[in-house]
């Protein structure tokens, strides 16, 4: 009975230091980074298109485990190679779970902003207004 006990604390306390490691970001930081949230508008031709034509992965996909990243569209001046991959300590911590975004999408309104401002796509208007994806965050390339 001890010795279950025991084994379960254990087990515990590892899926706990391994939950904290894994929502850290280790890499190049970037930080107070504005973050502004945008999503797929089908009304339009390639409104739910990246810059390179693929499909926008939206934040709510990745959480529901639809896909394997979040798009993130940032100032082509940067020259981010297309799928460069980033994350964000404070959504890390916000949705106690891993969120890798990439690099795959740009705005004219980004034009200029460097490294100062990211967008992340969203599933709707709705959800592009949450508090959550609008805010100074840390982008951390990894
Ligand atoms: C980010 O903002 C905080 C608080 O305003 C400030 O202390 C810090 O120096 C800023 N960091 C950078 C890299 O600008």
């Amino acid at each position: 009975m001890n010795c279950f006990v025991l084994i379960l604390l254990f087990h515990l306390t590892f899926a706990h230091f391994d939950n904290e490691i894994n929502l850290e970001c280790k890499g190049k930081k970037y930080e107070n980074v504005t973050l502004t949230a945008y999503y797929p508008d089908y009304n339009e031709d390639d409104g739910y298109l990246d810059k390179k034509g693929k499909d926008l992965s939206t934040l709510q996909d990745y959480l529901d485990n639809r896909a394997e990243f979040v798009t993130l569209a940032m100032d082509d001046a940067l020259n981010l190679p297309y799928g460069t991959k980033v994350c964000v300590p404070q959504l890390n911590q916000h949705f106690g779970h891993r969120i890798i975004l990439q690099v795959r999408d740009t705005s004219t309104d980004l034009r200029g902003s460097g490294y100062k401002r990211a967008d992340i796509c969203v599933r709707s208007e709705i959800d592009s207004y949450d508090v959550t994806v609008n805010r100074q965050v840390t982008l951390v390339f990894l």
